[in-house]
């Protein structure tokens, strides 16, 4: 059995830090452990222009501990008023990485998103233009619309027809979380890839649901059923270049998911390495964990790989779960996968 794993330093290509107090506590997670983050933009308010991104990437680098090496990669939150030459400004300055598509309603502050798909076409043709990567939360939000087949329907009404419009559009399906998504990116020759998070590779709607509601396993996408889980994990681990992680991890203060309304997110950056060495052993895929983590990334967004490296281990006894997170309104729960998970970070050389 493989006891030893020296991979280069990972990047997370979709993670929500915060701002103020929680972005101090949450970002070391990050920075120790992976080389660059691809920082999504729905804060209150959104990052909307270069110069908002610009003013939250110094207070991310103010926030990072001097002893990491950690670039954030600044993404837009696209609304129908974006204006195009803005996104081809910050793009070609290198100060904008990518644009986000959050459809009106279907997640944690996207209420400034965008209601009609073609207005934002000249953001897009620019986009396509300069080869900007699209990031997509690919979910419809109409009511009548069942929420374990909004991701589905969202492919067949949206997705389709905006590739169709754009065929050489950069396109990133985030967090995809069922069987259509992987068949969609599989269906795709070029252009396309997704990201997967750590937990839907590991969480079933059963865990949320069965035994009581159990508000730490609710996200969005929300958790679908096994056999989504099943297809995810099989892109995840298969050393398919179009799958890719982005932990989509998304610290809520515990009050606010434990609640009649709860919120949604998983805080997951804390052991998302650990947990992924635990998945990909599992299925016999450890060799494909560095494609997943470090490599099939920065190929799609044309970016050179990291140089530094990160030692993992397998120990005897499984580890305990990283301790909750603590901050002056209350803490962050750590994500549980729930299953022993026997890998531990041993060294990093940034
Ligand atoms: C994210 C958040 O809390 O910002 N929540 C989540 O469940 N993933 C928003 C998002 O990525 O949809
Ligand atoms: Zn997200």
């Amino acid at each position: 059995m493989q006891t030893n794993l020296t991979i280069t330093l990972p990047d997370d290509w979709h993670l929500h830090l915060r701002n103020a107090e929680v972005l101090t506590k949450v970002l070391p997670y990050t920075s120790r452990h992976f080389g660059r983050a691809v920082i999504m933009p729905n804060l209150q308010p959104p990052v909307i222009t270069t110069a908002n991104a610009n003013l939250y990437r110094q207070e991310i680098i103010n926030a990072t501990p001097k002893e990491h090496h950690f670039t954030p990669l600044m993404v837009l939150y696209l609304t129908e008023q974006t204006d195009p030459e803005d996104v081809r400004n910050g793009f070609l300055a290198g100060d904008i990485a990518a644009v986000k598509l959050y459809p009106a309603g279907a997640t944690t502050n996207s209420e400034a998103g965008v209601k009609n798909i073609e207005k934002i076409y000249p953001v897009l043709e620019v986009m396509q233009e300069i080869g900007m990567p699209f990031l997509v939360h690919g979910e419809v939000v109409d009511a009548d619309i069942d929420i374990f087949d909004r991701e589905a329907v969202f492919i067949d009404q949206k997705l389709i027809p905006i590739r169709q419009r754009f065929p050489n559009l950069k396109i990133v399906f985030e967090h995809i979380t069922t069987k259509e998504g992987v068949d969609y990116v599989l269906s795709c020759e070029t252009h396309t890839a997704a990201t997967i998070t750590t937990h839907h590779l590991v969480i079933n709607r059963n865990d949320m649901l069965v035994g009581g509601i159990q508000p730490h396993y609710y996200c969005l996408p929300v958790a679908k059923r096994e056999l989504h889980r099943l297809a995810l994990l099989k892109a995840a681990t298969s050393g398919d270049s179009r799958f890719f992680l982005g932990t989509d991890s998304a610290p809520h203060l515990a009050q606010y998911k434990e609640s009649a309304c709860g919120c949604a997110g998983i805080f997951n950056v804390a052991n998302t390495l650990v947990i992924l060495a635990q998945v990909f052993e599992q299925e016999n895929q450890l060799p494909n964990l560095e494609k997943f983590t470090s490599l099939h990334g920065p190929k799609f967004y044309k970016l050179a790989v990291n140089t530094g490296t990160i030692t993992l281990s397998r120990t005897d006894n499984a580890q305990p779960l990283p301790a909750d997170v603590v901050t002056d309104e209350g803490v962050i729960k750590v994500f549980d996968p729930k299953m022993p998970v026997f890998w531990k970070v041993d060294s990093i050389d940034y």
